[in-house]
């Protein structure tokens, strides 16, 4: 078991390309960390400068305190499970699984013991005689994490380890994965790009973008308080609505209007403060679907639209609707329904709305 810790770490490939730039992140000993951000990010580049598969360009990496930079991947104790397989494909279940176990000289009755141990914990004990040419996708992705855990590293990371599964089997396995972690305690870095999967295992999640890290926080303390517009779209489904707006001043009181002049927006008195301070000539307001309502009543503050599409989904409706020159989706009750071309009034919880700094994105 291990703290790791990440100081100043930066990744330039050869070329030139900057995968990671200046990342700053500590795991806590016996953490569930998620690492969570879209295509290229630099989540596996990350992932395999803490294991020593990837050379650190520049800055410092610690496991229980020890600077790891200069170690050899057998010499960190840590252990990531890969997207592809990477199966000995002449060697059974078992012996693919007691690999690193048997390279490293440990006894055979020791072998026996941690082998069926991570077996029986991925519930492939009845498959440990066959070869992977029997095996199916899902089976061998057990088998793969069963290879890392086997080998009881301090720091155990895994690069989208369910991605080959069907829906069932990555509900079982994101049991089964938090259930493990629950009873070892062992210090663990998932990437994935399943922010469900992130919610349902993990306790922080980590948010990267273009090689640098956005927001790290609980899943809540991220969806409810993103630092700014990229993480606020980038965390939630469907994803947050953006609308540009200026400030503007209506008897004595900030309030937003629309930049394409679509709507004017009163703003609760807090906020309004908040944005006074900043001066700012444009904002980004930011509403998720699901703190939105539709209705068919001109209203108060509400925002005048048109249906778009609409779409029944059984449990909730998924309303888009044209406002001005953008377009805005809601998240709406089953009980609803809606006619394309239909006007809609839309109303935004005062107390879910975000805003923006208008050029650099940050939250105000
Ligand atoms: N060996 C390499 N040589 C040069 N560039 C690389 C190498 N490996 C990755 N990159 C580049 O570094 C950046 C980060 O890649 P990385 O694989 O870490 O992203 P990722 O977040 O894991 O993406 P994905 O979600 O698609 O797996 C990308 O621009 C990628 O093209
Ligand atoms: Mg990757």
């Amino acid at each position: 078991m291990a703290e790791l810790r990440l100081e100043h770490i930066y990744k330039t490939y050869k070329g030139g390309v900057e995968a990671v730039k200046d990342l700053n992140l500590t795991i806590q000993d016996g953490e569930f960390l998620a690492l969570l951000g879209p295509s290229g990010c630099g989540k596996t580049s990350t992932l395999r400068m803490i294991v020593g598969l990837e050379s650190i360009t520049r800055g410092d990496l610690f496991i229980g305190g020890r600077r790891m930079n200069e170690l050899e991947p057998s010499d960190r104790n840590t252990a990531l499970a890969f997207e592809s397989y990477a199966l000995y494909p002449p060697l059974t279940v078992f012996e693919n699984i007691a690999f690193c176990l048997r390279a490293r000289k440990i006894e055979p009755s020791q072998v026996k013991q941690r082998v069926t141990e991570v077996a029986r914990i991925l519930d492939i004990e009845d498959i440990l005689g066959k070869r992977p040419v029997e095996l199916g996708g899902g089976q061998k992705q057990r088998i793969s994490l069963a290879r890392a855990l086997v080998r009881d590293p301090d720091v155990f990371l895994m690069d989208e380890p369910l991605s080959h599964l069907d829906a069932a089997q990555r509900a079982h396995m994101r049991v089964e994965l938090k259930r493990l972690h629950a009873q070892t305690r062992r210090t663990t870095v998932l990437v994935t790009h399943d922010q469900l999967e992130a919610v349902a295992m993990a306790e922080r999640v980590a948010v990267m973008n273009l090689g640098v890290l956005q927001q790290v926080g609980t899943f809540d303390e991220i969806y409810n308080h993103p630092v700014n517009e990229f993480v606020a779209g980038f965390i939630g489904e469907p994803p947050m609505n953006f609308l540009p707006c200026e400030p503007v001043s209506e008897g004595g009181e900030l309030g937003l209007r629309a930049t394409d002049g679509s709507f004017t927006l009163r703003l609760p008195s807090q906020r309004a403060q908040q944005l006074a301070k900043q001066n700012l000539k444009q904002v980004k307001l930011g509403v998720r679907p699901v703190d939105m309502l539709a209705t068919s009543q001109a209203g108060d503050d509400r925002i005048a639209g048109r249906v778009y599409t609409y779409e029944s989904l059984g449990e909730e409706g998924q309303l888009a609707a044209r406002v001005g020159g953008h377009e805005v989706l809601i998240v709406t009750p089953p009980e609803d329904h809606f006619e394309p071309e239909q006007p809609v009034w839309l109303g935004v919880r005062p107390d879910r709305l975000h805003l923006f700094h208008g050029e650099t994105g940050a939250a105000i």
